[in-house]
C-alpha cells in the first residue's frame, strides 16, 4: 500500500488572531505545520505529501504545494487534483500539530476491507446540553439550557481521515454548496453511503484555534521533546 497524505495549510487562522496564517505560526519552536509533516514523514505506508498552502508560501522540503481555496474542503479538492498517485487518502489539518505516527499508523490501520474511510477521534468526555432557541449573547440575555444529550456514543472527530480515493473524490466533486458546508471530509463520504471506523485517538490530538489551544500545545510539545 503506498498512501499519499494530504495536509490542508491555506486557512487564515482567524480565530487565533495573529498576523499570519496558523499553520505558520511558532509552535514549540517552530513553524506549526512542520510537525505533522514529521509525523507523516515518518510512517512507512505514506509515499507522497501534498500541501495545501496559502499563496505565496513555500511548502516543507520533501512535499509538493498547492495553493488551497477559499473553504478547508476547496483547499483538500485541490490537494487531492494535484496528485494521481496515492490510494488511500489521507487528510490531516496542519492545525493539529499533536498528532504522532502512531496515531497515523492507527488510522491508517482502521481502513479494513468493508470500509470507505476511517477516521481519528476520541469519546466525548463532557457533559453536553443543548441551549434553548433564541438564547446567547443576543437581546434575549444568556443562553439557557433545553435539554441534556447523552453523551453515549458520541465521539469528537480529528485528523487524520483515510479514505478510498474513490469515494473521496466522488464526494469532493459534489456541487460548491455540498462541498462548501462541509465541516469534514467524511461527513461528505457518509452522505454518499460511505461506511466510515473509528478510531479512538487521545484526546491530545487537538486542533489549534484559539491562543489558549495555541498555548497548551506549545507547552506539550516543549515537554515532549524534553
Ligand atoms: N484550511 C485550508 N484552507 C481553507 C481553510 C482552512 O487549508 N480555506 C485548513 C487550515 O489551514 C487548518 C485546517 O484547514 O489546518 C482546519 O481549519 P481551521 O482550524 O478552521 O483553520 P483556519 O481556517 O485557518 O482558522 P479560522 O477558521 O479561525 O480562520
Ligand atoms: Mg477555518
Amino acid at each position: 500500500m503506498s498512501a499519499v497524505a494530504l495536509v490542508v495549510a491555506a486557512g487564515r487562522g482567524e480565530r487565533l488572531g495573529y498576523p499570519g496564517p496558523k499553520a505558520f505560526v511558532m509552535c514549540g519552536g517552530r513553524p506549526m505545520l512542520e510537525w505533522s509533516i514529521d509525523a507523516l514523514k515518518a510512517v512507512p505506508e505514506i509515499g507522497h505529501i501534498v500541501v495545501a498552502t496559502p499563496p505565496g508560501v513555500e511548502p516543507p522540503a520533501g512535499t509538493s504545494g498547492v495553493f488551497g481555496g477559499q473553504e478547508r474542503s476547496h483547499s483538500v479538492r485541490a490537494a487531492l487534483h494535484h496528485t494521481l498517485a496515492g490510494d488511500p487518502v489521507l487528510v490531516h489539518d496542519a492545525a493539529r500539530p499533536l498528532v504522532t505516527p502512531e496515531i497515523i499508523r492507527a488510522v491508517l490501520a482502521g481502513l479494513d476491507d468493508a470500509a470507505d474511510g476511517a477516521i481519528a477521534a476520541s469519546r466525548e468526555a463532557d457533559t453536553l446540553k443543548r441551549e434553548a432557541p433564541g438564547g446567547g449573547d443576543g437581546p434575549n440575555g444568556p443562553a439557557t439550557v433545553a435539554e441534556t444529550v447523552r453523551r453515549d456514543g458520541l465521539w469528537a472527530v480529528q485528523t487524520p481521515q483515510v479514505f478510498r480515493r474513490e469515494i473521496l473524490s466522488r464526494a469532493l466533486d459534489q456541487p460548491h454548496d455540498v462541498v462548501a458546508g462541509a465541516t469534514d471530509d467524511a461527513s461528505l463520504v457518509e452522505g454518499l453511503g460511505g461506511t466510515v471506523r473509528l478510531v479512538e485517538c487521545p484526546r491530545e490530538n487537538f486542533k489549534v484555534t484559539t491562543p489558549d489551544d495555541l498555548r497548551l500545545a506549545d507547552l506539550i510539545l516543549r515537554s515532549r521533546s524534553r
